[in-house]
């Protein structure tokens, strides 16, 4: 099979990894990679949103399978066109994205579905929200109903943060068109946990769960980021749970998206609170997690190409998908500065040497090659994985590699999996 592989971060490496072992890979494609991933296929000079030059390409090179990693080509309609000029995609239709791209429409479904989530209310009002959440009280939590980076929630804990939320979103318009319109929702409380499943139609196969650390600092503080680590599966939520919560919080939701006659193919990420009245969903994403993916798909034991291509093709086969019993983590180094402005340009070593370590395997993101020299060139711009029998042992193998890394301008959190 021709492949082309969409996107540039370490999630997208754990990909070309794990279809470059595939011995029905005649070709590997990827748009645009990263330094990490040349050994393993042909860069592309094509950004990840240009939707309409991916599709150019795959016609143009008789690809047989287009693979995306990150959401936004997904939202901009990949599947759609690539469907249209008959080559198979391994991503949802525009449509069946917006339960990424729309909070709105997710909770919509969500109740249409009858799947527990946080009780929530739309509003393009500043006025009304501003009534409500003054009625309601803190702690509330408000959300730009569009896609806005992973910097569209607000968790706020007094009224005062709420309303200068609802200003910010929807009055000041801080995350433009995203912003239109806001939910604002019940805060939940517990812990978190991310459910992964390969869906097509109503099908639904188990990948596994893990659980992001999302803040830049130890201890979870500090602002947001897409993730600084990762560990899989999350303490108190097995394999019996996972399963569980795939009939709760995924298959209703396959089942409405068939009814409304847009069905999800491709990979589907519940984002889920296990709250005292059990697990409820606070959101999806239409893609594998980053750097969630990496900790996954390291425990992979079966061949990813025939299963992506059967989920395009809208035939899943369970018994073709195995994962190991491993415990695996995953920790995201990042340029100082970041999630704010990242430093670039100095050089990082000692990658072979990480490797050397049992069970670790290391993924590139913003990396560039200067001269020959690997440098830093984006915000997060390594992750280093390891797999092992306990997640102890993960975590100390994990750690183990991070050490053998030379990179001045490095940050990483060393509580992952604490
Ligand atoms: P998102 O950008 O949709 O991934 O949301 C970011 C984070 O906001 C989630 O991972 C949760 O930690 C938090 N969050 C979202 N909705 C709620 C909610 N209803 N209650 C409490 N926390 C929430
Ligand atoms: N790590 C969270 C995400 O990929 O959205």
């Amino acid at each position: 099979m021709r492949v082309l592989l969409v996107g540039s971060g370490g999630r997208e490496h754990a990909l070309a990894a794990c279809l470059s072992r595939s011995p029905e890979l005649e070709a590997l494609y990827i748009a645009p990679g990263n330094p990490g991933m040349a050994p393993l296929g042909t860069l592309l000079p094509i950004a990840a949103d240009d939707v309409a030059a991916l599709v150019a390409f795959a016609k143009e090179q008789r690809i047989d399978l287009v693979v995306p990693g990150p959401e936004a080509p997904l939202v901009a309609g990949l599947t759609d066109l690539c469907i249209e000029a008959g080559i198979a995609c391994a991503g949802p239709s525009q449509a069946a994205s917006a339960l990424e791209g729309s909070k709105s429409f997710t909770k919509d479904v969500a109740d249409a579905a009858g799947i527990p989530t946080a009780r929530w209310e739309r509003f393009e009002e500043p006025e009304a929200a501003l009534a409500f959440v003054r009625r309601r009280g803190a702690p509330i939590v408000i959300k730009a109903d569009g896609l806005a980076a992973g910097k569209g929630v607000i968790v706020a804990q007094s009224l005062e943060e709420a309303e200068s939320a609802i200003i910010d979103i929807l009055t000041d318009r801080s995350f433009g068109e995203a912003g239109a319109s806001i939910v604002i929702e019940e805060c939940l409380v517990g812990e978190e946990v991310s459910l992964f499943a390969f869906c097509s139609d109503n099908d639904a196969v188990l990948i596994g769960a893990a659980r992001d650390h999302k803040r830049i600092g130890e201890g979870d503080t500090g602002p947001n980021t897409g993730g600084m680590g990762a560990i899989s599966p999350p303490p108190q939520f097995d394999r019996n749970a996972q399963e569980k919560a795939l009939d709760i919080m995924v298959r209703p939701m396959l089942a409405e998206m068939v009814r409304r006659g847009t069905p999800f193919r491709g990979i589907i990420f519940a984002g889920l609170m296990l709250t005292e009245d059990g697990p409820k969903l606070i959101e999806y994403n239409v893609r594998f997690g980053d750097p969630e993916a990496q900790a996954l798909l390291i425990r992979l034991d079966s061949d990813l190409l025939p299963v992506l291509k059967a989920l395009a093709e809208g035939r899943l086969d369970n018994a073709a998908i195995r994962f190991t019993d491993e415990a695996s983590i995953s920790i995201v180094l990042a340029a100082s500065g970041y999630p704010g402005t990242p430093t670039k340009g100095s050089a990082i070593r000692g990658i072979d040497r990480a490797e050397a370590v049992p069970g670790v395997s290391v993924f590139q993101a913003g990396t560039a090659l200067n001269e020959n020299v690997l440098v830093a060139s984006g915000g997060r711009v390594l992750t280093v994985c390891a797999k092992a029998e306990t997640a102890e042992q993960a975590r100390a193998r994990a750690y183990e590699g991070v050490a053998a890394i030379e990179w001045t301008d490095g940050i990483f959190r060393r509580d992952i999996g604490l």
